[in-house]
């Protein structure tokens, strides 16, 4: 089989990217434009204003990733874009601009699920390093993704079989994803947005056995798998909640009085254009710092216990973990402890592609490119596509 160049378009949120991607294994180039300079002020994306810059930024973001690569829109092979889920008018953007460009091009156009694109950075960049490419270093099945991002908490068992590829969701958060507790918890703490990088790094200079988090509690069992969280067939549901914790951090603040420190933080930083870190650390009292280390470390250690528990339920052979939180230092770590110990391979992307990118996209549209899964061309985005 030839070479396949796939351009790669994404704007399901607050990136807008895109990539060009050879045959699934070889990033060509990898344009991110992202926005958070412009939600930062509202402490999280504003759909509208998404959108609006998605429109502005979408043909210099494509035409840069051309350049980079070398390439014209002739001598790409097919593209591909994200169709869900995600913010619909901001899925909008690229799927409409894409299917412009396919129709004027007379290329294939695929529609990739973003939640494929997170796992598909992983074998991307594997497949770079040349891993999964011999007897000794296969990928053995199956192996079980979690997603962890602002919108997703959603573990997936895949299968391959032939090219394509199929996943079930055997767990999913049941309110808030994990990367929007960091958020939420940010932005209580005036910590600014997004609020998963800033904790990270807060988090090595405070004492995260400090303050104490219950467990979180799964109370209600989910409707469509009625029995207290156990599927038929004895399959157990893995579900994850971060709503609460999100409601602790802020008990705690009301309880020990942290308000007034809080308001000063939200204050000083506003005086400064762009805060670094010492910036941050600066205005941080040790209280704070402890609270966002614990914090830090409950969502770790749940994301970890959760996952592996889900991974020793269903014989899973391989580990993924994908998304932005998966950038986390501390969340990696607790990984490749807890995964040596029951010798289960775990793999991340590196942390440029773990955030929002196009390669991603590029990368899972290369199996349906093999098997000539194209979208028609009135295809729509759907905001809450489910991975299947
Ligand atoms: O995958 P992503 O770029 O966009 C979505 O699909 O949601 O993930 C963004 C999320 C944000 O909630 C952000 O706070 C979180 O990922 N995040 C992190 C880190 N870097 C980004 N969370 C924890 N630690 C990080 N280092
Ligand atoms: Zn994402």
């Amino acid at each position: 089989m030839a070479d396949a160049y796939i351009l790669g378009i994404e704007s399901s949120c607050d990136e807008t990217a895109a990539a060009v991607v050879r045959s699934g294994e070889q990033i060509v180039s990898n344009v991110v434009f992202s926005q958070i300079a412009m939600h930062q002020p509202y402490g999280g994306v504003v759909p509208e204003l998404a959108s609006r810059e998605h429109l502005k930024a979408i043909i210099p973001v494509v035409r840069e990733a051309l350049a980079d690569a070398g390439k014209d829109y002739q001598s790409i092979d097919a593209l591909a874009v994200t169709q869900g889920p995600g913010l619909a008018g901001a899925l909008l953007v690229g799927i409409s601009y894409a299917k412009a460009l396919a129709f004027a091009l007379d290329k294939p156009l695929i529609a990739v699920n973003h939640l494929e694109g997170h796992i598909h950075a992983v074998l991307l960049e594997e497949r770079q390093k040349g891993s999964f490419s011999s007897s000794e270093h296969k990928l053995n099945f199956p192996v079980l993704a979690l997603v962890v991002s602002g919108g997703h908490t959603h573990l997936y068992l895949a299968q391959q079989q032939g090219e394509s590829w199929s996943y079930e969701n055997i767990g999913h958060t049941r309110d808030d994803a994990a990367g929007e507790a960091f958020d939420k918890v940010a932005k209580l703490l005036a910590l600014g947005y997004p609020g998963g990088p800033i904790i990270d790094k807060l988090s090595t200079h405070g004492d995260p056995t400090a303050v104490k988090f219950p467990p979180s509690q799964i109370k209600h069992p989910d409707r469509r798998h009625q029995g207290g969280g156990v599927e038929s067939g004895d399959r157990p549901r893995m579900d994850f909640s971060y709503s609460g914790i999100k409601t602790a951090v802020l008990r705690y603040i009301e309880m020990h009085g942290l308000q007034g420190a809080i308001d000063d933080r939200r204050r000083a930083l506003s005086d400064i254009a762009q805060p670094k870190l010492e910036d941050y650390i600066a205005n941080c009292d040790r209280q704070s710092l402890d609270l966002v280390a614990s914090f830090q470390r409950a969502m770790v250690d749940d994301l970890v216990g959760k996952t592996l528990a889900a991974a020793r339920a269903y014989d899973a052979a391989t580990l993924f973990v994908t998304g932005g939180v998966a950038a986390n230092n501390e969340l990696r770590q607790g990984f490749e402890r807890e995964s040596a110990m029951e010798g289960l391979p775990v793999y991340f992307p590196s942390r440029p592609l773990s955030t929002d990118n196009a390669a991603m996209i590029a990368a899972a549209a290369y199996p349906k490119f093999l098997s000539g899964d194209f979208a028609p061309l009135d295809f729509s985005a759907e905001a809450g596509l489910a991975l299947k």
